[in-house]
């Protein structure tokens, strides 16, 4: 068994106050950094909000082929003139998919009118050929194209910046826990509370700073990132708020 020598509530006034200061700041601080990271990874893929894909594309990169450039590559649908599919992966692949797609100068290989007369006998919504394919995937507005234009490509952080990031983390987050969690030994609250949170918080760190590493090389890794990040900012906060409580909550009688 071991009983840690201090006591935080036991601390004179000027003590105490400080520490409340200080953990406020480090609560502070926690608060920038959940912005910073909604901030900096939410518009990777152009939807609001940091998604697990937002996160991939920062770790491991993104790779995605549209839909339709890779249903024309496989060779569908069989009736596609060779001419007309060049035509239509040539504009999928000319980053002027918005631009062209009715583009009047364009004429009769406008892809506007190339899938009309291609396409949209069997991915019209009321189509009545192909296997209700139309309901499902209709392309008969740009609005049904393009959500099936675009393909993706997003690169890692370069490693010269991961290697900064982690440098910069590694070492005072570390030893921002070691202080919290002393801290927190030195608090009124059950055993069990302190070691564990003191263990998720350690735990944690490690966990993201190897994920940001590992995701590199495997995108499964990044789930690992999102999980050992959160358990270490919640096990942060609640330390924090024990500490604080600790502080200025009424003695305990021994
Ligand atoms: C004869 C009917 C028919 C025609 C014509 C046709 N399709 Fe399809 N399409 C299908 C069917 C059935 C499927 C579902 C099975 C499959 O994927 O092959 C499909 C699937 C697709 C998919 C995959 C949808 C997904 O699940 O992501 C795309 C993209 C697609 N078609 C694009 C086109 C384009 C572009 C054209 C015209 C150039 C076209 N199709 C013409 C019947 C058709």
């Amino acid at each position: 068994m071991s009983t840690f020598p201090l006591r935080l509530r036991e601390l004179a006034l000027g003590a105490r106050v400080a520490l409340t200061a200080l953990v406020l700041a480090f609560g502070i601080g926690l608060a920038a950094s959940a912005w910073h990271l909604v901030d900096h990874h939410q518009n990777r893929d152009e939807q609001p909000g940091v998604s697990l894909e937002d996160l991939e594309g920062a770790y491991h990169g993104v790779n995605t082929t549209a839909p339709l450039v890779s249903a024309l590559e496989r060779g569908h649908p069989e009736s596609l003139k060779a001419g007309d599919r060049e035509l239509l992966l040539k504009w999928l692949r000319s980053g002027r998919i918005v631009e062209d797609y009715d583009n009047f100068d364009l004429g009769d290989s406008a892809p506007e009118g190339l899938l009309r007369a291609n396409c949209l006998s069997c991915h019209a919504r009321n189509a009545t050929t192909g296997d209700g394919i139309g309901a499902r995937v209709p392309l008969e507005y740009f609005d049904d194209v393009k959500k099936l234009a675009f393909s993706k490509s997003v690169a890692p952080v370069p490693t010269r910046v991961l290697v900064a990031s982690t440098h910069a983390h590694a070492l005072s987050l570390a030893a921002m826990s070691i202080v919290i969690g002393f801290l927190l030994l030195a608090t009124r609250w059950p055993g069990a509370l302190r070691n564990g949170l003191f263990a998720l918080a350690g735990l944690g760190l490690l966990g993201d700073l190897a994920g940001w590493w590992l995701a590199r090389s495997s995108a499964s890794f990044v789930p690992l990132i999102v999980a050992s990040g959160a358990t270490y900012a919640m096990a942060t906060a609640l330390s924090l708020a024990l500490i604080g409580l600790e502080l200025w909550l009424p003695k305990r009688p021994e």
